[in-house]
């Protein structure tokens, strides 16, 4: 697979990897020659943040194409091919973030298996308007006419993201490539190699060494702690940091929990300090950074105290991904645009003392949960629903205070209590400012035309973070209040989707879209309850809720906390909003 940067390039290797097919990823530079001489069967060209109108866009040795060997572009890749064989690319009428409908022809090897209608996920701006000559198109969505093409049923191309979790038979459409048409072999990856693996790489590495792991209580840093100790036995001290931003009663519950398991435990009470560091902050990945730096400071002083050289992190493969700047991402750091800054990935200081051990950095969140499972862990924490490092601060607009924090705290808990029972991947409340920029009279033409209600529609004055077409935005969030609240429930899921869709495709400031449950005059601050599906939290779709239940636990909190303003739901996928709100 050529990198040419895009975000789910590992979900791509994943894939395959797990579908019993050896890929490896190779800068989008490789030479002809040398592909050749390793006996490839089928080249990928991934997706990447780039347009073909870029200056100096990205682009693959030409010879590649004459080698004879099947190809698949996917997005950017899919746009290169095109453009390199004289197609036309063109901005599209709109973006396309999240779900499409795509209509294709199932009788192409490709797709063999699949219905002529499938759900996909798209991420773009850019599409392909013509095809090149003798190419032909096999699928299509609404936004994009050439959603695949193929020329030869050799070289082929797809605007949507197969490897994704939320495009459901994705899995197919590459295993189709790889078997049917590159006429791979299978080989088998499992589980129980990897931990024996992992376990002996510890061992090795860190032979007689002592180490500090940073447990947080969710299921990764759990899952390493584990797996570290396994290693290293009690050469192993973790280290749970209470930073002020958990959730309420959380570090009691995590230090109980991490003694049960019979590890060597120190706690840190360091709220104080790190609340005072994020005084008047208000960037998002200015607190991320604080916070990464303010931990690395604390385990520091712990491995002193304990004598330990290596910090070992449980960080996973999406947070490596997430977090790596474009320029980097030819770096064994990882791939893709920066998303985020995660604070235990490119949060660590430069001059950091400590020497990095990430046992876990080429997992997916669902095999960790396996990894977990295999190890033993409780099934509350194996199945755990995640909690980001820099806790509650991920869930506040603008700058993070006591206040505040005390009042999501309380908050968090009717609506956690409250979205529980549709078992999301994820669910939780965030908390931002009562303020508004203005109306969008767009999104609320879009809202009407699917609620069938006069909208309201309001730009609020916070930014929180999106992922458009690979690339992160700083994007506004709209809040919809239609005349009608019951109209939320009575127009269909897929219209409520659809309408997010267009929203954020159409306009490029916004990546989030609210349906607001409950609201009134005055009010600092408006709670936007959160609830999504997910399989491995690259993409992420709402969870369908009961929207007549979401307004009540509404209207009971604005009775309850005089400080609120408004409640509400977000239904944006991930893309174009991420999960957390910065
Ligand atoms: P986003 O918001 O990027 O989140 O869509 C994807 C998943 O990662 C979690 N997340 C984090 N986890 N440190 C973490 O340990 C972080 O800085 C961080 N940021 C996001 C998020 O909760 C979701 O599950």
């Amino acid at each position: 697979m050529l990198d040419f940067g895009g975000q789910y390039v590992r979900n791509i290797e994943r894939t395959l990897l797990e579908k019993g097919v050896s890929v490896e990823i190779v800068d989008y530079k490789v030479s002809t020659r040398l592909l050749l001489r390793r006996g490839v069967k089928g080249v990928i060209l991934s997706g990447g943040p780039y347009s073909v109108y870029d200056k100096n866009p990205p682009t693959c040795d030409p010879q590649l194409f004459r080698l004879g060997i099947p190809i698949l572009g996917l997005c950017y890749g899919h746009q290169l091919i095109a453009h390199l064989h004289g197609g036309l690319v063109k901005k599209g009428r709109r973006g396309e973030y999240g779900f499409s409908e795509l209509s294709l022809d199932n009788r192409n090897p490709l797709f063999h298996g699949l219905s002529s209608k499938e759900i996909c996920w798209m991420s773009h701006g850019d599409v392909v308007e013509t095809p090149p000559k003798g190419f032909k198109v096999i699928a299509s969505t609404p936004e994009s006419e050439v959603a695949a093409y193929t020329l030869e049923n050799r070289i082929y191309g797809l605007q949507f993201h197969p490897e994704v979790s939320h495009t459901p038979n994705g899995h197919v459409i590459l295993e189709n490539f790889a078997f049917k048409i590159c006429g791979c072999a299978r080989f088998e990856w499992d589980i129980e190699r990897f931990t024996f693996e992992a376990v002996e790489k510890v061992k090795k590495a860190l032979g007689n060494a002592r180490a500090v792991i940073a447990v947080s209580g969710g299921v990764d840093s759990s899952t390493a702690a584990l797996l570290a100790s396994k290693a290293i036995g009690r050469n192993l001290t973790a280290v749970h940091i209470d930073h002020g931003l958990m959730r309420e009663g959380e570090s009691v519950e995590v230090v109980s929990l991490l003694k049960k398991l019979g590890l060597n435990l120190v706690f840190v009470d360091a709220s104080e300090r790190f609340l005072s560091a994020l005084e008047g902050v208000c960037e998002s990945d200015k607190k991320r950074l604080i916070i990464g730096k303010l931990f690395i400071e604390e385990f520091e002083k712990v491995a002193r105290e304990v004598g330990a050289e290596w910090l070992i992190q449980g960080t996973i493969a999406p947070d490596v991904i997430e977090s790596t700047r474009g320029e980097a991402r030819r770096t064994d750091r990882g791939h893709g645009g920066l998303i985020k800054i995660h604070h235990n990935v490119a949060g660590l200081p430069s001059g950091m003392k400590l020497k990095l051990m990430e046992p876990l950095s080429q997992l997916f969140k669902y095999q960790v949960r396996a990894l977990a499972r295999k190890l033993g862990l409780p099934a509350h924490i194996s199945e755990r629903q995640p909690f980001p490092g820099p806790g509650l601060a991920c869930r506040i607009a603008g700058p993070v205070t006591a206040e505040k924090v005390t009042l999501l705290r309380k908050v968090n808990v009717k609506v956690e209590e409250e979205l529980e029972r549709y078992k999301p991947s994820q669910y939780f409340a965030m908390l931002v400012n009562n303020l508004k920029a203005g109306e969008s009279k767009l999104s609320a033409s879009i809202a009407e035309k699917h609620l069938e209600t006069h909208v309201k529609a309001y730009v609020l004055q916070d930014e929180s973070v999106g992922v458009k077409g690979d690339s992160r935005v700083l994007g506004r969030i709209i809040t919809l209040e239609p005349e009608d609240c019951g109209s939320w429930s009575s127009t269909s899921w897929i219209n409520i989707l659809r309408m997010q869709n267009e929203v954020t495709g159409s306009i490029a400031e916004v990546c989030r879209v609210v349906a607001s449950l409950a609201w009134r005059d005055g009010g600092k601050y408006g709670v936007i309850a959160r609830a999504v599906d997910t399989l491995d939290y690259m993409t992420a779709i709402p969870t369908r809720v009961d929207f007549a239940r979401l307004s009540r636990l509404g209207e009971s909190l604005l009775n309850h906390h005089e400080e609120l303003g408004f409640f509400g739901f977000e239904v944006t996928t991930k893309p174009a909003a991420t999960i957390e709100l910065i």
